[in-house]
C-alpha cells in the first residue's frame, strides 16, 4: 500500500475531460492504442469517436483513454472503450480514470459496463472494487452496473428473451422463475395457503389428449404389496403461468405512463402476483369462487390487485385498462374446478363442442378488447389441443384471424418453449402414429392503434 502511494505520488497524474474525441485533437492517440491494445480497437472507428471520453496523462504524456456516451433517452450512462498504454498498464491509476468516469455521472443515471474476465484491466474484480454489480453473465461477459439492479432489470429481461423463441430452461430465466416463486411461497406461509403456485388446481390435467402433459404416478410398497396411486395427477402440471414471461410481457407492453391490466380468464396467482410487486392495478375475471378466493388471500397486500368471480363472456370491466394479457383455457386440456368439486355454470371447458367454446371465449375477448385502450398491446397466451381423433382444433389460427377480424393488428408471435424431458417419454409411443409431442405454446401480441405511436410510448431500453 505505502509501495503504490508512493508510486503514485511521484508520478504526475492527470486527466482531461473530451466533449467528443472529434474535434479534440487526440483523434488519432486514442486510434493507435486502441488499435494496439486490441479489446479497445472500436474506439478508433469515426462513429465511435463521436463520443466523450477521459483522457489519462502521466507525466504530461498520453497514456490512456476511456470513453463514454451518456444516453438521456434511455437514462443511462455507457462506459464504452478504455485502454492504457501497454508499457503503463497499472490497476490502481486504471482504477482512477474509472472514478473520473463516475464523476462524469451528474445525471445519477444507471453507469453500465460490460467487462471480460479474461482482460486484465476491465475486468469484473476492478469494477466490483468500485462499486459495480453484475448483472448478468454471459459467456466469458459479465454485464455490470454502478447503480441498482432493478434499473438494470428491463435489460436482463431483455437477453433472457432476445428473440420470438423464448426458451424458457435458460440458466437465468430458471433463476429469475426461482426468485418469484420463492416469493409466492413466503405469501403463501404469510396467509396459510399451502401450495400457493397451484392452489386449486389439484387433478386438474385431463390426460395426453391435450398438450403434451404427463400424469405421475406415486408408488409406495405396503405389507409386501406394491401400491400404484394413479388417482391423482401431479398438479404441478396444472397450465399456471410462468412469472417470469409474465414479467417480461408486463414490462414489455404496459406503456410509460399506464397503471391498470385486465386479464379476462384469470387463473392462478402469477400474474396478478407479478402485476402487484410493481404497483399496478391488477383486475381479472376468474369464474372459479375457489381460486378468486386464495388469489385475493395471497395478494392482499397489494393494493389494487383483484380476481373478481365472473363469467369473462358476460363480464365488463368498469374502467378502462393499458394492456391485457390472459392465458385461456385450452379446450378440454384441464378440468376447471369450484369449491365441492362443482363445475361452474359458463366454465368454458365443459361446453360440448369446441366451436361452442370457441365463440364463448371470443365474446370474452371482445368485451376485454372493448375496454381496452387505443394504442395498448392484447397479450394471449395459447396453445392448440387435439380432439378425440388426435387432430389439432385449430385454435393458435383462429386467434390470429380474430383478432386480425377485431381490428388488432398482429404484433409479435412468440414461441414460448419449454423443457423437453417429459415430451421425449411421449415421443417414444406418439411418433410411432406420427404425432409430435407439442413442447411449445404460443404468446401472441396484438396490438390496438397506430403501430407508429408504439416507439413513442413504449420506455427505450438503451443499450443491451
Ligand atoms: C388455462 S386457465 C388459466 C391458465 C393460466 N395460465 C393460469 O395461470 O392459471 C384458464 C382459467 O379460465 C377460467 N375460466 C374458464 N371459463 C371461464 C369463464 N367463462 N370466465 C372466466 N374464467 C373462466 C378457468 O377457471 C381457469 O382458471
Amino acid at each position: 500500500m505505502i509501495e503504490t502511494q508512493k508510486k503514485l505520488i511521484e508520478r504526475k497524474i492527470e486527466f482531461e475531460y473530451l466533449k467528443s474525441i472529434i474535434g479534440s485533437g487526440y483523434e488519432v492517440k486514442i486510434a493507435d492504442l486502441a488499435l494496439r491494445d486490441k479489446v479497445a480497437y472500436r474506439a478508433a472507428r469515426k462513429n465511435m469517436q463521436i463520443h466523450s471520453a477521459i483522457i489519462l496523462k502521466i507525466d504530461n504524456e498520453f497514456s490512456g483513454f476511456f470513453t463514454f456516451q451518456i444516453n438521456h433517452e434511455a437514462k443511462e450512462f455507457c462506459l464504452l472503450q478504455s485502454a492504457m498504454e501497454l508499457n503503463k498498464k497499472d490497476k490502481e491509476i486504471y482504477g482512477m480514470m474509472v472514478k473520473e468516469i463516475i464523476k462524469q455521472n451528474t445525471y445519477d443515471y444507471p453507469m453500465i459496463m460490460t467487462v471480460s474476465t479474461k482482460h486484465d484491466l476491465e475486468c469484473p474484480k476492478v469494477y466490483e472494487e468500485l462499486g459495480f454489480k453484475t448483472y448478468l453473465n454471459l459467456s466469458g461477459f459479465e454485464y455490470m452496473v454502478y447503480g441498482t439492479l432493478e434499473q438494470v432489470r428491463m435489460k436482463r429481461l431483455a437477453h433472457a428473451t432476445m428473440t420470438n423463441a423464448w426458451t424458457t430452461t435458460r440458466a437465468d430465466w430458471l433463476k429469475m422463475k426461482q426468485e418469484w416463486n420463492e416469493k409466492i411461497e413466503e405469501a403463501g406461509k404469510k396467509y396459510n395457503i399451502s401450495n400457493p403456485k397451484f392452489s386449486t388446481r389439484d387433478g386438474c390435467w385431463q390426460g395426453l389428449n391435450g398438450l403434451s402433459n404427463i400424469i405421475l404416478s406415486h408408488q409406495e410398497v405396503k405389507d409386501d404389496k406394491i401400491i400404484i396411486n394413479k388417482e391423482k395427477s401431479l398438479n404441478s402440471n396444472a397450465s399456471v403461468l410462468d412469472p417470469v414471461a409474465c414479467e417480461v410481457i408486463l414490462r414489455f407492453f404496459m406503456p410509460i405512463d399506464g397503471k391498470r391490466i385486465y386479464n379476462p380468464f384469470g387463473g392462478g396467482v402469477q400474474f396478478g402476483f407479478v402485476a402487484g410487486s410493481y404497483g399496478y392495478e391488477y383486475i381479472a375475471s376468474e369464474i372459479r369462487k375457489n381460486q378468486c378466493d386464495v388469489n385475493n388471500v395471497l395478494c392482499q397486500d397489494f393494493k389494487n390487485v383483484k380476481w373478481i368471480q365472473s363469467d369473462s363472456s358476460k363480464y365488463e370491466p368498469e374502467e378502462e385498462f393499458d394492456l391485457c394479457f390472459t392465458c385461456p383455457p385450452y379446450y378440454k386440456v384441464e378440468k376447471y374446478i369450484d369449491y365441492n368439486g362443482l363445475i361452474p355454470e359458463g366454465e368454458l371447458n365443459n361446453i360440448d363442442t369446441y366451436e361452442q367454446f370457441r365463440d364463448t371465449l371470443f365474446e370474452g375477448y371482445k368485451k376485454a378488447i372493448k375496454k381496452l385502450k387505443d394504442n395498448r398491446f392484447f397479450v394471449v397466451m395459447v396453445g392448440d389441443s387435439r380432439d378425440k381423433n388426435g387432430a389439432y382444433y385449430g385454435m393458435e389460427a383462429e386467434h390470429e384471424l380474430f383478432f386480425k377480424g377485431q381490428g388488432l393488428h398482429i404484433y409479435n408471435k412468440i414461441v414460448y418453449l419449454e423443457c423437453e424431458f417429459t415430451r421425449l417419454a411421449q415421443a417414444k409411443t406418439t411418433l410411432n402414429y406420427r404425432k409430435f409431442p407439442k413442447r411449445e405454446q404460443k404468446i401472441f401480441v396484438f396490438y390496438k392503434g397506430e403501430i407508429k405511436n408504439i416507439k413513442e410510448l413504449f420506455a427505450p431500453l438503451g443499450r443491451l
